[in-house]
C-alpha cells in the first residue's frame, strides 16, 4: 500500500537501517524496483525527479507509481525528488504523492526556511511527509577547490534551525556526496554527519548514493542516515544490458527483447542495495 516517508523512516532511524529511494524513469524501472522490494520484503521509496515527471508526463507518472503502490504488499512511498518550487509541490499533491522533497538548498538559509515551511504547512494538512535539504550536494561536473568544498557542506547549526523552524520529517545534509558518477573515491564528512545527527535527531538522507563503497554506506547508516537515494547505478545497469544485447545481436528489433533483460538488471541491482541498506525483511 501507499505509505508516507515518515512512516517508513521513523522505524528505520530507530532500528539502524536505511530505506532506498530508487528513482523511476519509466515503466520498466518501476516494475523492477517493485519486484525487488516484494522479494526482499522491504519498504521502498519511488523517487520522481521533475525531469522524470516531465519525461513520462505527470499523469502517467502518477498512474504507474500509484498502481505499483496499490498492488504492493510492502509499504511504497511516492516521493517528489528535489522539488524546486511550491508550484511543483502542489501539482504532485493534487495527484496523490505521499511525500515531497523541497530542495531550497540553493537559496540563502532564510529563504530556504521560508520555502520549506510553506511546503510543510500545505503537506501537514494532507498528511504528506516532507524532506528538506541544506548545503549543496555536488554534481560530478563540479570541480571544487578545498575551500569551495567546505563552503558547500552543511553547517550543523543551520541544519538545526531548518529542522526546528519548519517541522520537516527528514533532512538531506550535504556531506560531500554527489549525483551521477564519482571521479575517484567519494570523500564523505562523517564527523559533520554525526554532528547533524546529534543536533537534529531526525532521519537523515544520503543523496548521490550510487558509487559509494559499501563500508561508507554502512558507516553513514550507523550515523543516522535512514534513506539513501540511488538512480545512476540503476541507469548504468539498464544501459549496460541494452548495449550488451545490441552488441551480440544486430537483428533484434522487438523492444521487449532488450527492455525485459534490462529490467531484470535493475532488479538485481536494487535487491543488492536493499540488502546492503538492511531494509530486507522489514516489511
Ligand atoms: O536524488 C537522487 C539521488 O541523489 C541520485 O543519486 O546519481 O548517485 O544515483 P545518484
Ligand atoms: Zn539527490
Amino acid at each position: 500500500p501507499l505509505a508516507t516517508l515518515k512512516e517508513v523512516l521513523d522505524d528505520a532511524f530507530r532500528n539502524g537501517y536505511a530505506v532506498g529511494q530508487f528513482n523511476i524513469n519509466n515503466l520498466e524501472f518501476t516494475q523492477a524496483i517493485m519486484e525487488a522490494a516484494e522479494e526482499e520484503r522491504s519498504p521502498v521509496i519511488l523517487g520522481t525527479s521533475e525531469g522524470a515527471i516531465k519525461y513520462m508526463g505527470i499523469d502517467y507518472t502518477a498512474a504507474i507509481a500509484l498502481t505499483a503502490a496499490r498492488n504492493a504488499t510492502v509499504p511504497v512511498v511516492l516521493h517528489l525528488d528535489h522539488g524546486s518550487s511550491y508550484e511543483w509541490v502542489l501539482k504532485c499533491l493534487r495527484r496523490g504523492w505521499s511525500s515531497i522533497m523541497i530542495d531550497g538548498s540553493h537559496h540563502p538559509l532564510e529563504e530556504n526556511i521560508r520555502l520549506t515551511k510553506q511546503v510543510v504547512d500545505a503537506c501537514k494538512v494532507l498528511g504528506v511527509s516532507v524532506e528538506g535539504e541544506l548545503g549543496r550536494i555536488g554534481g560530478t561536473e563540479d570541480e571544487l577547490t578545498v575551500d569551495e568544498r567546505e563552503a558547500s557542506l552543511v553547517r550543523p547549526e543551520e541544519a538545526k534551525r531548518l529542522v526546528e523552524e519548519t517541522g520537516i520529517d527528514a533532512l538531506a545534509p550535504a556531506i560531500g556526496s554527489a549525483h551521477g558518477r564519482y571521479k575517484g573515491k567519494p570523500q564523505l564528512d562523517f564527523d559533520r554527519l554525526a554532528a547533524v545527527r546529534d543536533l537534529c535527531k531526525l532521519p537523515l538522507v544520503l543523496h548521490g548514493g550510487s558509487g559509494i563503497p559499501d563500508e561508507d554506506i554502512r558507516k553513514a547508516i550507523s550515523l543516522g542516515v535512514a534513506k539513501i537515494n540511488v538512480n545512476t547505478e540503476n541507469q548504468e545497469a539498464f544501459t549496460a544490458k541494452v548495449r550488451e544485447i545490441f552488441a551480440a545481436d544486430r537483428e533484434v528489433y522487438d523492444p521487449r527483447k532488450y527492455l525485459g533483460p534490462a529490467r531484470q538488471a535493475i532488479k538485481d541491482t536494487v535487491k543488492a542495495k536493499i540488502r546492503l541498506f538492511g531494509s530486507n525483511g522489514k516489511a
